[in-house]
């Protein structure tokens, strides 16, 4: 099969290439999917479960990628729940081989159902983006209706979903970004924004939840903003200054067939939105993602047309 492959860390993604590699076998409890759309997020280079497995063994050529949606083709032994020719989109595991090939093998529990009135495309933009969101507002930071949320980042791919289903729960979402990032925040639900370079972030006062997905400087002055009994939920690795009487949640998303069905719903009801930006196939997919210049929104690979 076609697959996407990388060998060279330091290469980051000007170091995939496209690659013939053999077919993956399911192992228990997996299926095989043919992928007809595939997520990619750049930073998935930096992860060590993209050249070592769960022994600390090399595992290059890996191929890259972990958001999908496809077709069913094949069980494993023992696998349920799932049958052959059903859509399906999820979420596959970062140390296995990825979703930028033509098959994976993966674990049924990783996957729902996708509707057939979602197009592959939008589903393969969902998993990490939508997880993301859903687990650190409602598991990690138990939002409730009333509370405030600041969500850093609020026009990319995960800041703009935790800000729509924020919003939806019933919360006060302000956002945060680049000026030119303003218009798009808003568009996803922020009642107010505050661009990072010339506002004053501590000018937004005392909030319920922080969603961080920028860290650093940005990271550590959030801690100050949050209320007694709130939380600082992190997206991008342990935080570096906890909150003085509240939480501090650092975590990994992880695979929720029920979260998946939730997301999706949403999605085709309207209230949920994606922000794809750039739509490839696998022949043009290591150009688009080294695109000369920034482009705004997700790339995602159409494996099939
Ligand atoms: N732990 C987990 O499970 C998990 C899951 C998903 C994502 N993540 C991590 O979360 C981070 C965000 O992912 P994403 O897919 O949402 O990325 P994204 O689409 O690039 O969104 C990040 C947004 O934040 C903005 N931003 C970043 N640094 C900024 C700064 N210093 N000032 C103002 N705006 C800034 C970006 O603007 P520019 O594009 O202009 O920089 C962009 O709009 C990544 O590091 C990713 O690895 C972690």
């Amino acid at each position: 099969m076609k697959a996407i492959i990388v060998t060279d860390q330091a290469a980051g993604t000007a170091g995939m290439t496209l690659a013939e590699r053999p077919e993956p076998q399911p192992a228990i409890n997996d299926v095989i999917v043919e992928i007809h759309a595939s997520g990619f997020v750049p930073t998935e280079l930096e992860w060590p479960s993209t050249w070592t497995d769960r022994l600390d063994r090399d595992r290059t050529p890996s191929i890259p990628g972990h958001e999908l949606a496809g077709v069913v083709t094949a069980l494993g032994y023992g696998t349920t729940g799932l049958s052959v020719g059903q859509r399906v989109f999820g979420l596959a595991d970062w140390y296995r081989d990825g979703t930028l090939a033509e098959f994976v093998a993966i674990e049924a529990r990783n996957l729902a159902a996708l509707p057939g009135d979602v197009d592959f495309t939008v589903g393969a933009s969902l998993p990490i983006s939508g997880l993301t969101a859903w687990q650190g507002l409602f598991e990690h930071g138990r939002l409730r209706a009333g509370q405030s949320v600041l969500v850093h980042g609020a026009a990319g791919a995960v800041g703009s979903t935790v800000a729509q289903l924020a919003r939806e729960a019933g919360a006060y979402v302000i956002g945060t970004g680049r000026a030119a990032d303003r218009q798009a925040a808003l568009g996803f639900g922020a009642q107010e924004f505050v661009d990072l370079a010339n506002d004053v972030l501590e000018d937004v006062g005392a909030v319920d939840l922080v969603f961080d997905v920028i860290g650093g400087d940005i990271g550590k002055r959030s801690a100050g903003l949050v209320h007694a009994g709130g939380t600082l939920v992190s997206v991008v690795g342990p935080v570096e200054a906890r909150p003085a009487d509240g939480l501090a949640v650092d975590f990994v998303v992880e695979a929720d067939r029920a979260q998946l069905g939730e997301i999706v719903q949403r999605v085709r009801d309207g209230r949920l939105r994606t922000h794809i930006g750039t739509v490839a196939t696998l022949d043009d997919a290591v150009a688009a993602f080294n695109p000369g210049e920034r482009r705004p929104g997700k790339t995602i690979i159409r494996i099939r047309p």
